[in-house]
């Protein structure tokens, strides 16, 4: 069957099964859209899959009633053998680029385009759209009568390649717009991969390059995962790259007819592209004269490690339409836009010496010592070179001048070194066999990158690392506890175990140099304060190899106590989604290990406590479907506490409250979320109220 078979319209005359298939396709392509556009479903994933059954089979019994705008159609049949070329209805242009981040680049903007539409000094102020600069790829989307027919990369602007079939797996484009779109509408923004979802993708990516499989590699950046998932001739492994897409404006649009409004502002375009369903950031803001742009850029400039994306600076866009025409373009760049950068996140310095770290599971880690340098707005003195094989690869040797790279708060690495700059009798680096902590052998074992110190806990090193790792933010987020103390704490012999942390005194901590009774009170309760855990953090703050924060949650939800898990065999574990051999294999050893059984035992002993439930898999969930909003601060319940008890029951916690918000659970000081659950007539429930609800499971009042 060709393609142009499969995505045939329905004949007319359609009976039961076409009717059904158009009701079904309109229900998920809805749904699809709240839950991954607006981020608030309302529908429990298990009623989508049905829905989602019932058009399969639907469409596998009459072929003729499988639509390009059928939610099944998101991953294709099967893998391209190369990329057909796509010329541009109208061309892709780029942005002119201003290189000088301080407040004068957005001056020299406006005073640029107050002259080229010489406007004397008396008349107002313009109006500008601020948008963010996405680190992601261009990508141009046409919908014919509404429906997605052709995404293309930007190419050379002029022409590009016909990618559709891996856009179509985005859950964020529509396959169908919304409401009174154009009859052509080509849609231009960018394809990005959010950074938590570009770290979850390396989590799998370690996992499964551990775990032997041919062909598989870590990606740099999320910018580079999500151009190869674009480019992806598969579109079922593009599907398992998770990709997402923010508009920022339009190519070839016709008019639905006489009478049609285009717009007036760029503004407005967006809202119309919003309203038909597509993403538009939230940051995005009208705002008048440079000092506007000024207030945006540092505003966004402070935000900007927070972002859940990458940004490389801010975008400032004329915001009336007719002054854009007016303005015109100069070669491929139109006048009426300017993007203005931050500073940059790559520098030049020396190499003063290459030091041996060693890591909680004690890899052994070459830093490059520097020579300090401002990057990324820091001052940097240490950059990684990751591993033997990468500083061979990179030959860096002391003395060398070389490009540093920090983005966000990833750890600042040596991109590359200047050989034409090197010191003649430089010497080439060599990992040690012995770690420089302890003394243990160093090994590195067969299809490992890593060299590690078979030290174990006896190592000083490896013991800090894993105390700092259970006591972070993400883990067990213990206040107070940083590296000079753990430090001190484990050269002083006062802490072997994780469970030693909770047995400390007053007494002991103050022994310690530079540690005063309040700094030291402060340090217990910091400690007491975080025996109040969720699951998925406690098992996260183990330190059990391959790991992580989503791992650790996909097992804690999935088991839902930690003795389910702890019983659990390799075999039960690899039922877990997301869950491989790998990973199942490190979970399991690590708990059959009695020194760790011991320790976790001594925690819980130790008054260490989560809310646990044994999961029933087919147990009711009372809130499923359901979003709800914490906010304030609770009596007695920790936020994470009340989250995962609320997710536990089924419900969505989100951040924002809407029309879709089924409750509100508010503490001392709830601000605008408050006020807003009110304005929309929300149920306001506090602690008890929670509580009580999740006792019983009573639907939601005034619904
Ligand atoms: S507007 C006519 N807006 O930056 C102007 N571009 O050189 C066309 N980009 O690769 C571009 N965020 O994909 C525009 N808010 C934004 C953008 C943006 C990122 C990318 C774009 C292109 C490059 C422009």
């Amino acid at each position: 069957m060709s393609t142009q078979d499969m995505f045939a319209e329905p004949e007319n005359g359609q009976d039961g099964a076409a009717q059904r298939a158009i009701e079904l396709r309109d229900e998920l392509n809805h749904h699809a859209y709240l839950y991954y556009t607006l981020d608030a479903p309302v529908l429990p994933d298990a009623e989508y899959d049905k829905l989602f059954q019932e058009l399969v089979a639907l469409e596998k019994a009459n072929p003729a009633l499988r639509s390009a705008d059928s939610p099944t159609q998101r991953v294709g049949a099967k893998a391209l053998d190369g990329f057909e070329t796509v010329r541009h209805a109208v061309p892709m242009l780029s942005i002119r680029t201003e290189t000088d981040t301080e407040p004068s680049g957005a001056e020299n903007f406006d005073t640029r385009i107050r002259r080229e539409l010489e406007l004397a000094p008396e008349q107002p102020e313009l109006e500008y759209v601020c948008e963010l600069k996405f680190d992601g790829l261009a990508m141009s989307l046409r919908y014919e009568d509404g429906v997605l027919v052709q995404a293309a990369t930007r190419g050379d602007g002029e022409v590009g390649e016909d990618v559709t079939e891996n856009i179509r797996t985005i859950g964020q484009i529509p396959l169908r717009l919304k409401g009174d779109a154009p009859p052509v509408l080509e849609v231009r923004g960018e394809v990005y991969m959010r950074r938590d979802d570009f770290e979850s993708l390396n989590e799998r990516q370690r996992a499964r390059i551990a775990a032997g499989e041919k062909g598989e590699k870590t990606f740099v950046n999320p910018r580079n995962a999500a151009a190869g998932a674009v480019r992806q001739l598969d579109s079922a492994i593009a599907a398992q790259r998770p990709l997402s897409f923010f508009a920022y404006g339009v190519g070839d649009v016709t008019a639905p007819g006489e009478g049609w409004q285009p717009f007036e502002t760029h503004y407005e375009l967006l809202m119309r592209l919003r309203e038909w369903g597509l993403p538009v950031a939230k940051e995005t803001a009208v705002v008048k004269g440079a000092r506007g742009l000024i207030d945006f850029h540092q505003s966004i400039g402070a935000q900007r490690d927070d972002l859940p994306f990458d940004i490389d600076g801010v975008v400032y866009k004329v915001n009336s339409l007719s002054l854009q025409r007016r303005l015109g373009f100069v070669t491929r760049e139109p006048r009426w836009a300017v993007a203005h950068k931050y500073p940059a996140q790559e520098q030049l310095t020396t190499v003063e010496a290459i030091d041996v770290q060693v890591g909680r599971t004690g890899k052994l880690t070459p830093v490059a010592k520097l020579a300090p340098v401002f990057v990324g707005g820091v001052t940097v003195t240490n950059a990684t070179l990751h591993n033997e094989d990468e500083a061979r690869r990179k030959d860096v040797r002391v003395g060398d001048t070389v490009v540093v790279r920090r983005a966000g708060d990833v750890i600042p690495e040596v991109v590359s070194t200047l050989p034409e700059k090197r010191q003649p009798g430089a010497e080439v680096f060599s990992m040690p066999r012995h770690c420089p902590i302890c003394g243990s052998d160093a090994v590195r074992e067969e299809g490992e990158a890593d060299f590690r110190c078979t030290g174990g806990l006896f190592c000083p090193a490896q013991r800090k690392q894993s105390i700092l790792h259970f006591a972070q933010r993400r883990a067990m987020d213990v206040e107070g506890l940083g590296d000079k103390l753990v430090e001190q704490l484990v050269d002083a012999g006062v802490v072997k175990t994780l469970a030693d942390l909770y047995r400390l005194g007053l007494s002991s901590l103050v022994a310690l140099e530079r540690m005063a009774e309040k700094s030291a009170q402060n340090v217990l309760d910091g400690l007491e304060k975080s025996k109040s855990t969720t699951l998925p953090r406690f098992l996260f703050g183990l330190g059990i190899r391959h790991v992580g924060e989503a791992t650790a949650k996909d097992l804690a939800r999935h088991f839902g106590t930690l003795d389910a898990v702890m019983q659990a065999d390799e075999e039960a574990l690899l039922a877990v989604a997301d869950v491989g051999p790998v990973v199942a294999a490190s979970v399991h050893t690590f708990f059959a290990q009695a020194h760790n059984r011991e320790v976790v035992e001594q925690l819980v002993a130790c008054g260490v406590h989560w809310p646990e439930e044994a999961v029933d898999h087919d147990a009711p969930k009372p809130l499923a479907g359901l979003t709800v909003v914490l906010t304030g601060t609770l009596p007695t319940m920790g936020r994470d506490e009340a989250k995962a008890m609320l997710e536990a029951a089924g419900a969505k916690v989100s951040g924002s409250v809407s029309k879709k918000t089924a409750y509100v659970v508010a503490g001392a000081e709830a601000g605008s979320k408050l006020d807003k659950a009110q304005a929309l007539g929300i149920t306001v429930l506090d602690e008890e109220g929670m509580k009580a609800l999740l006792a019983t499971s009573s639907p939601p009042m005034g619904e």
